[in-house]
């Protein structure tokens, strides 16, 4: 099929990418002509795994192309995604300017029928608002159809998410537009599920405040741990067997971050105020999910008795692994605590460093070339992000290289018996601290 992507962004590009590959063909849209020109050179804005060459093999093949052009993509498919950015407002609201402009801009060329798919994250009933605004902007009166078809990708494993999808969402009216849609999706060979608009819009914010739920609950199961001497990985395990619970999403750490729980959780509260049903249980969720970072400062300063002057390296700067984005990353706001304290940070990341360098807020720490070269002499080791590379650490080296052994683990990426064994003070989340033999 003949389909164009408005916005050339983390979700665009993804899509766009993976909906060449399995044959349509494709034109993704964005208004940076800089970024319109560097993805034409074959250069990729992103880090994710395996979009890089999916991108290359399929402008080659002639499937994908790249503009500035909303006009182009318009004239030239049956289907037009809008895949733009959906960023918070202060007070948590959602800023839909950009939806808003595509809308206004897809009116003004469109002229035969076009199914207008949205697929950024907005709030229930901007379907609505995007089919008003186009009827009123188009003068020419050309027939469409409004659908939400919301996205599920995760960072990092994004092309084999939106490549083997657990189900795919279309809310949609017309019977028409709900066949078409089928047809992009028919490649895929996933469950379909057909909803009304504004189903489909709620369920993108169900499923990701559901998601952050989870990890707020084994947040908050993780403080009664530590209290009780219990270990948080054993009890998600323990519930996470139960088939109705599951284990995904039950790993304790210092909290979910990244551009979309945050932002996510804090727009279905407002929307769901504004609506007259308050959600509270959300609430909670974003309060366990501050505490988690107090908390975790709290043993680091309890420990280390003073933090001014201490030399702590910090592993870990993106909100995730697999990832070069530290957007809303919880590393990030960690290492500027600590800067803010005094301490002197050491900071690695094997692909945020990029990304990292270039925030103001931790433009004091240092940025080391490697992970070992962060911890020479470092008096405490913070473990921030859970990469692999972190895990597979050699641990006679590191404790070699530290001048004083002391590791917190905010991720539970190492396991703490080993960790004793080998004369670390150890401390994680959720689990009992351990002291050298
Ligand atoms: C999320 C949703 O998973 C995805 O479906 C949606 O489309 C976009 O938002 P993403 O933000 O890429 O994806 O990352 P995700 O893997 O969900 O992790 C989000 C945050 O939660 C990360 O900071 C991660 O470290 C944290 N997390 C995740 C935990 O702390 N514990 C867990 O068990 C899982």
């Amino acid at each position: 099929m003949d389909i164009s992507i408005i916005g050339s962004g983390y979700v665009g590009l993804v899509t766009g990418a993976c909906f060449a590959d399995i044959g349509h063909h494709v034109i993704c849209v964005d208004n940076d002509a800089e970024k319109v020109k560097q993805l034409k050179a074959g250069e990729i804005p992103i880090y994710e795994p395996g979009l890089e060459e999916i991108i290359h093999r399929n402008v080659s093949a002639r499937r994908l192309r790249f503009t500035g052009s909303i006009q182009e993509g318009v004239e030239n498919s049956q289907i037009i995604f809008i895949a733009v950015p959906t960023p918070p407002l202060p007070d948590g609201d959602v800023d839909l300017s950009f939806v808003e402009k595509v809308a206004r801009e897809i009116a003004g060329v469109l002229t035969d029928y076009r199914v207008i798919v949205d697929k950024s994250t907005v709030p229930v009933k901007t379907g609505e608002k995007v089919a008003e605004s186009i009827k009123r902007y188009n003068r020419r009166g050309a027939k469409f159809d409004v659908v939400s078809n919301p996205e599920f990708l995760r960072e990092g494993c994004a092309v084999a998410d939106l490549m083997h999808p657990d189900r795919i969402v279309i809310g949609a009216q017309s019977e028409h537009a709900i066949d078409l849609m089928k047809k992009v999706y028919e490649p895929f060979m996933a469950p379909i599920l057909v909803t009304d608009i504004s189903s489909a819009e709620l369920i993108k914010h169900c499923a990701n405040s559901f998601l952050a739920l989870k990890i707020s609950y084994i947040n908050a199961v993780s403080a009664i741990c530590e209290a009780s001497g219990a270990d948080v990985q054993r009890v998600a395990d323990g519930i996470g067997m139960d088939h109705r619970i599951g284990r995904d999403f039950l790993n304790a750490g210092i909290g979910y971050g990244g551009s979309c729980f945050p932002k996510d959780i804090a727009a279905f509260i407002a929307i769901s105020d504004q609506l007259g049903t308050p959600f509270n249980l959300l609430r909670e969720v974003q309060r366990i999910n501050e505490e988690q970072k107090t908390r975790f400062l709290k043993t680091i300063r309890d420990t280390l008795w003073v933090l001014r002057e201490k030399r702590i390296a910090v592993w870990g700067l993106t909100f995730k692994p697999d990832t070069d984005d530290v957007r809303s990353s919880v590393a990030i706001e960690l290492v500027e605590q600590l800067l803010r304290e005094g301490a002197y940070v050491i900071a690695y990341d094997p692909k945020g460093m990029h990304k990292a360098r270039a925030i103001k807020a931790i433009a004091d720490a240092e940025f080391a070339s490697s992970a070992i070269e962060a911890i020479s002499d470092a008096e405490a080791l913070v473990i921030a992000t859970d990469w692999n590379e972190f895990a597979n650490v050699d641990l006679a080296v590191l404790r070699e290289k530290m001048r004083t052994p002391i590791v917190f683990d905010g991720r539970n990426l190492l396991d703490p018996e080993t960790m004793r064994q080998f004369g670390f003070h150890y401390y994680s989340i959720g689990r009992a601290s351990v002291r050298p033999q």
